[in-house]
């Protein structure tokens, strides 16, 4: 139970550090990305203001927009900023100058982007080609009116942004292994640290049910065995205290079973890994039918038909009065809980590695809700109560214990009212 709550409190733990590291890096990552672009785009747009010039200047100067190469930088005195063109096979940058009906005029550079042309302020992205188009406009003197000249388009790659972004990408997934590795043993080591005193706290309190249930022991054996002796000799009894001695008798029977059912379930939670060695082989087939047959005249007294489907010989290694304690609980309880006219099947099925024992019951059945704990010590349902008074509500908890040290398990399928079916897989006999 407790290694379960620390897988949870580990994979909890986990989950939230891998969260917090996604979201962040997620946040960080589309930050970047967003900033680099910006500037790419800041970059492609001073650019763009730049050719813009060539096309103020082309209806006076035919070889303003000239790409041919080279071309002198800003020393023709034309007051326009003249672009350094052979830088653009350099930077993986195109220039496209368009008339004002959207004609193609020049271009220069080697990225010029495939998209069809826009006539407009527009930022497209195509087959890792960023564009930027801006319409030109030449301004009055008074600055008032503007008359539009052209389009200039710029297509810049983003080829090594993007590398870049992958290498970032790279990082972040590193750094999340990373963190991943580091958070996982530093979780292990702090759920180890944080269940360690719950650990010792709940072996303290096995420990103290252990001792408790051993020191009862004589105290109720003397008890039983005085009040029987006493009952023997009924002639010396008087008749009024008769009922007080029976009722002593009858609470120190449910006593000693309680203070037995402690200890069984105190030794097998002090058992980390059974001994297998004293273990036999069983024949299970031959148990289930001795016990239907003990069980047979409770069955019939209570006009419920008790039933066996067992075909097969099957063989499994345990102990045999544990084993027997089992299916007995089992059977009990389908006895205890189908009303009158009910039926109680046992069936056995062989499987490859593991047998499975049904034991089926057309009784009250048990809510969806009540499944999860009817495993739990001391717990009964309230229907149960109502059905039978007397029970612990320990059955389950030592019929699962034992399943578990002789390495099987109990799964339940029940429906309310209909009945239910307790189903126990045992490993075979190798
Ligand atoms: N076959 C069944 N049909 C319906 N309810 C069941 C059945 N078996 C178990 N239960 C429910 O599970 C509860 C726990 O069962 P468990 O055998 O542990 O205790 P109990 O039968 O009440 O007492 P005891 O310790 O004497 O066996 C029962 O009180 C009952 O509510
Ligand atoms: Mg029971």
């Amino acid at each position: 139970m407790l290694q379960a709550l620390g897988r949870r409190l580990l994979f909890s733990y986990l989950g939230v550090m891998v969260t917090i590291w996604g979201t962040a890096t997620t946040i960080v990552y589309h930050f970047l990305s967003y900033n680099l672009y910006q500037k790419l785009d800041s970059e492609i747009i001073t650019l763009a203001n730049a050719a813009a010039h060539n096309l103020i200047a082309a209806p006076v100067d035919k070889k303003a927009i000239n790409t041919k190469i080279p071309r002198i930088l800003d020393n023709d005195d034309d007051g326009d900023l003249d672009i350094p063109w052979q830088d653009l096979h350099e930077n993986h940058q195109g220039v496209e100058w368009f008339d004002t009906n959207a004609r193609l005029l020049a271009k220069a550079g080697t990225t010029i982007s495939r998209m069809s042309f826009t006539a407009n302020f527009d930022i497209s992205q195509h087959h890792k080609i960023r564009s930027i188009t801006i319409p030109v406009y030449l301004h009055s003197l008074t600055g008032r009116k503007k008359k539009l000249q052209g389009y200039v388009r710029v297509s810049e790659s983003t080829e090594e942004l993007e590398e870049e972004l992958d290498r970032v990408l790279w990082g972040f997934e590193l750094g999340g292994l990373i963190v991943i590795i580091l958070s996982g043993l530093g979780g292990w080591w702090l759920t180890r640290q944080s269940l360690q005193p719950i650990e010792q706290s709940i072996q303290q309190l096995k420990q103290f049910t252990a001792d408790a249930s051993h020191e009862l022991r004589s105290p109720l054996t003397i008890i039983k065995t005085s009040v029987e002796v006493i009952m023997n000799y009924p002639d010396r009894i008087h008749p009024a205290n008769l009922n007080k001695l029976e009722a002593i008798s009858s609470a120190s029977n449910q006593m000693t079973r309680l203070v037995e059912d402690l200890l069984l379930l105190a030794r097998t939670d002090a058992v980390t890994s059974p001994k297998m060695i004293a273990w036999i082989s069983i024949p299970l087939d031959e148990l289930l039918e001795d016990l239907v047959e003990f069980l047979e005249p409770q069955a019939v007294s209570k006009e419920i038909t008790l039933k066996s489907e067992i075909s097969t010989e099957v063989f499994i290694k345990g102990e045999a009065i544990q084993l027997k304690r089992l299916f007995s609980n089992l059977l009990q309880n389908a006895l205890h809980y189908t009303p009158k006219g009910g039926t109680v099947i046992v069936s056995l099925v062989k499987l490859e590695r593991f047998v499975a024992i049904d034991v089926q019951d057309t009784g009250i059945g048990i809510a969806p809700e009540h499944i999860p704990l009817i495993f739990n010590r001391f717990w009964r349902a309230d229907q149960a109560r109502n059905q039978r008074e007397g029970g612990l509500g320990l059955g389950l908890a030592i019929a699962l214990a034992i399943a578990r040290t002789h390495g099987g398990d109990i799964t339940i399928t029940s429906e309310i009212g209909v009945g239910s079916c307790f189903q126990v897989r045992l490993p075979l006999a190798s």
